[in-house]
């Protein structure tokens, strides 16, 4: 354990991450200068896994892509890091049998559960592999952005369709398999027995405002969208939505 080198991770603040990571600042000030074991489910080409290691914390990332894998391996080398982060290649739906039980102080799990086959599985892996007091950060495509979204721009029949499917598709050639609302993320967290403690909206507005305004004032959209995350019916209205859970 590492009790005096871990400090608060140099992550870029955009209104794509800002809200995410306002929660996981907290999440680390509260383990107090511990480097804490972190898995991060699909994370990707590192965003968040090599900016967390930075700060003193070993990260695994599990994910399908081996390309995805590679520029993750090249970041974490580039940011001096490559010692504290892990790529192991695997699928998301065989999370089970790639962690141990109760290993796990944060796992992060970002835009994943919309592509994995079985969400519930992967949520109940993820609630084994956290140990007792941790913590999970998850984050997944909202519907009601979608039907807006799709609207908006005038696909009428797609916004129906989101509307009225079980899993919020938006028909066939939707590229996501599922969306989701604040009831039904917590429904899903909750039936792994995470206890939920924060909701909020990811891009409430970003991606409804023309891109020129957002990059007018990049710091005002900025501030605008901290302020709405945590409010509804605007949360609800985010792209994504962050919860924040806890292993009892
Ligand atoms: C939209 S990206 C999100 C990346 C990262 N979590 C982030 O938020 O920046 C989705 C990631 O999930 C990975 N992925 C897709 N299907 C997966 C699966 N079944 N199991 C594990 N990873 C998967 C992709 O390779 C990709 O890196």
């Amino acid at each position: 354990m590492d009790t005096a080198s871990t400090r608060t991770p140099r992550s870029p603040v955009t209104v794509r991450t800002a809200a995410v990571w306002a929660v996981l600042r907290r999440e680390l000030e509260r383990s107090a200068g511990r480097s804490l074991t972190v898995l991060d489910v699909g994370g990707g080409t590192g965003g968040f896994a090599v900016p967390l290691a930075e700060a003193g914390h070993s990260v695994t990332v599990v994910d399908a892509s081996p390309d995805a894998l590679a520029a993750l391996t090249r970041r974490a080398a580039d940011a001096g890091v490559a010692d504290r982060v892990r790529a192991v290649q695997g699928d998301g739906d065989a999370l089970a049998g790639l962690v141990a039980p109760a290993s796990a102080d944060l796992i992060l799990c970002h835009a994943v559960l919309e592509v994995v086959d079985d969400p519930a599985e992967v949520v109940a892996a993820i609630a084994t592999a956290l140990r007792p007091g941790g913590a999970l950060s998850l984050l997944v495509a909202g519907r009601a952005a979608a039907v807006l979204g799709r609207a908006v721009n005038g696909h009428l029949g797609a916004a129906s369709a989101l509307i009225d499917d079980p899993d919020g598709r938006a028909g066939n050639r939707d590229t996501l398999r599922r969306r989701y609302d604040a009831e039904t993320a917590s429904a899903l967290l909750g039936g792994a027995g995470l206890t939920i403690e924060e909701i909020h909206g990811v891009r409430v507005l970003a991606d409804l405002v023309p891109a020129a305004v957002v990059e007018a004032d990049p710091e005002a959209m900025l501030n605008l969208e901290l302020a709405l995350s945590a409010r509804p019916p605007f949360r609800d209205i985010a792209s994504q939505l962050h919860l924040f859970a806890r292993r009892p």
